[in-house]
């Protein structure tokens, strides 16, 4: 899939930004919505490198971009960008989707998550970046029983106390118990393995794993005879919610999910 420079990129619609960007399956699942929906929109994967990130947004509006995505290690940027957000977008700290037009911005990993996670408890959170702020501020709104291990648990800790979750933080990540285990950790994308007991899991119990892509961690799981999930469920969700928070339109999940498998 082609993508731009931000200095470089053509006038389009809407854009996925991050940096690195070149990996991204949004162009492909976006372009799958719009011709769906019959609308004639053009939607491009853009690198910004995050101190450029103001720069790069003004450019984009100024040639006639209407919303942005925003992926790692944008979205706390995206957050200070925007003038106006909800409540759990706040309590994250970060936003992947902006409307250039408005300046709001949102959060859609966190309903994202919440729409694509069908599980019992209490639910075991693997990792302490970026993408578990979002998933455990969701939880804890449903409010989940949750337990955090973190490879640092000082961050966990900290975690835990910033967004005033009441998730309890382990220092193994033990799956004894456990109606779903969510792995957060980029371990996946360097293709390494989690330190994990997997002859403790529970029958019957899910794996979720929030990226996509090749994941040593969902193996274990199958291999473990865990359900599982990967990460393209969330990626279809977040983005069909990105779609209705800049336009109001309700894009067909299906014909994203065929783009991006
Ligand atoms: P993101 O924004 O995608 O969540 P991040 O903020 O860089 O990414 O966070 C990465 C997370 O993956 C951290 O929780 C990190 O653990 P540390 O806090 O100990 O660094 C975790 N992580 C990365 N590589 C890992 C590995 N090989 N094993 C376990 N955890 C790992």
């Amino acid at each position: 899939m082609s993508w731009f420079e931000w200095q470089d990129a053509p006038a389009g619609d809407y854009a996925v930004l991050g940096d690195p960007v070149s990996h991204s399956r949004s162009p492909q699942m976006h372009m799958a919505a719009y011709d769906a929906l019959g609308v004639p929109w053009v939607y491009r994967a853009v690198r910004v490198p995050v101190e450029e990130f103001d720069s790069a947004v003004a450019r984009l509006e100024s040639i006639g971009y209407k919303g942005l995505n925003c992926t790692v290690p944008l979205k706390e940027a995206a957050f200070r960008w925007a003038s106006e957000t909800d409540g759990t977008t706040k309590r994250i700290g970060a936003a992947n989707t902006l409307d250039l037009k408005t300046g709001q911005g949102t959060n859609t990993d966190a309903p994202g998550f919440m729409a694509t996670f069908h599980s019992g408890e209490p639910v075991l959170v693997l990792g302490a970046g970026g993408t578990a702020r979002a998933f455990l501020v969701a939880l804890d709104e449903a409010g989940y029983d949750v337990r955090l291990w973190n490879r640092t648990a000082d961050k966990a800790y900290r975690l835990v106390d910033e967004l005033s979750l009441s998730a309890e933080v382990v220092l193994c990540p033990d799956l004894e118990g456990v109606a779903a285990v969510v792995n957060t950790t980029s371990a996946s994308l360097q293709g390494e393995p989690l330190d994990i007991d997997w002859s403790r899991a529970q029958s019957g119990a899910l794996a979720y794993e929030a990226a996509y892509g090749r994941s040593p961690f969902l193996e274990s799981a199958r291999a473990a005879n865990m359900e599982t999930i990967d990460g393209l469920p969330l990626l279809v969700e977040q983005g069909a919610l990105a779609i209705t928070f800049w336009t109001g339109l309700v894009p067909d999940r299906s014909v994203m999910m065929d783009a991006v498998r």
